[in-house]
């Protein structure tokens, strides 16, 4: 059970309400131009958005409890990205992030 949030892109960045984030350890950020961002605040101070197409065959990872595992091989990757069990080496793909008052833009291009 987790939150999905659809996001327009402004300028090469994605751009979500900070208010959709409330409550939330984390969302997935769908948009029209990018595969699927997961958009989490592990602690007060940090935002990390993480894409979640696996670095080992491409496929699609799926969040579960505040890991992400991948279906296809099993891989497993902690909520900040790193890779926490093989067969993927590297680390999931991440995001810079900026924010303002009332959103965060996450900037993928
Ligand atoms: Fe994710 Fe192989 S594609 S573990």
């Amino acid at each position: 059970n987790y939150k999905y949030v659809t996001a327009e892109e402004k300028e090469g960045m994605l751009v979500v309400k900070k208010s959709e984030l409330m409550q939330e350890q984390f969302v997935i950020v769908r948009s029209k131009i990018n595969t699927p961002i997961y958009l989490s605040m592990p602690d007060a101070t940090n935002l990390f958005a993480l894409n979640m197409i696996c670095t080992h065959k491409q496929c699609e990872v799926k969040p579960e409890g505040n890991k992400l595992v991948c279906p296809c091989h099993g891989s497993e990757f902690s909520n900040i990205g790193k890779v926490i069990k093989e067969p993927a080496e590297k680390d999931l793909g991440r995001y810079t992030v900026s924010t303002d008052e009332t959103n965060i833009y996450i900037h993928i291009k």
